[in-house]
């Protein structure tokens, strides 16, 4: 909600994509998500700048290993560092800025590491993936958005293994018809 305050050209473009395929009767439903590029494109835009859990899971090794051609004792403690290898140049053009068409090249969601990777990923990332999608497709279609004044919500993140925004989102929003008619 905070990128697409600020950046209301996006937001503009992703209830459009919502209000195409629902029209003006019915409410976005899990199913739809599917047929969202442009919405899913958003949530993993703001994963890859934003991931919730920027270190993953501190991980320990069991046994010698390798990682990435680096010799990992038995009993090191691994942290690996997301938040930098979602913004590193040499693997994402323009990766400060908040682009959701980029996903639009076949393979750029590959390079994307929100939910861990292997055997220890996320076992509830298709789940999670879907209701972020859904409950952000909801908040679109139902109410117009605004900021509370001219100013660009700040985007400064706080402490926290989570990353929390150092300061909480405020935001004007005003019921569009479909909720009276559906209500
Ligand atoms: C947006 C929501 C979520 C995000 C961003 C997220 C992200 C993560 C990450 C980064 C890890 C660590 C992976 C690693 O160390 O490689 C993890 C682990 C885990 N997540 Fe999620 N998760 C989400 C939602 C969920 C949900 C909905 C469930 C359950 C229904 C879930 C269950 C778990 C469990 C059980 C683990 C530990 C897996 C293990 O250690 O083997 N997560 N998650």
């Amino acid at each position: 909600m905070s990128n697409l305050l600020n950046h209301p050209e996006i937001l503009n473009k992703a209830r459009g994509e919502i209000d195409e395929l629902t029209g003006s009767d019915r409410l976005v439903d899990e199913q739809d998500i599917v047929n969202l590029p442009y919405l899913q494109n958003i949530v993993s835009e703001t994963f890859r700048l934003y991931p919730a859990l920027p270190l993953l899971v501190a991980r320990m090794s069991s046994n010698d290993c390798k990682v990435a051609g680096y010799d990992m004792p038995r009993g090191t403690m691994l942290l690996t560092n997301v938040w930098a290898m979602h913004r590193d140049p040499k693997l994402w053009k323009e990766p400060e800025r908040f682009k959701p068409e980029r996903f639009e090249e076949q393979g750029e969601d590959k390079k994307l590491m929100q939910f861990g990777l292997g055997r220890r990923a996320c076992p509830g990332a298709a789940l999670a993936q879907r209701l972020v999608c859904f409950a952000l497709g909801s908040l679109v279609q139902c109410f117009e958005w605004k900021r509370v004044d001219e100013k660009y919500v700040d985007m400064t993140e706080g402490k926290g293994a989570s990353m929390p925004k150092a300061t909480p989102l405020r935001a004007m929003c005003k019921a569009r018809p479909i909720v009276g008619k559906v209500m």
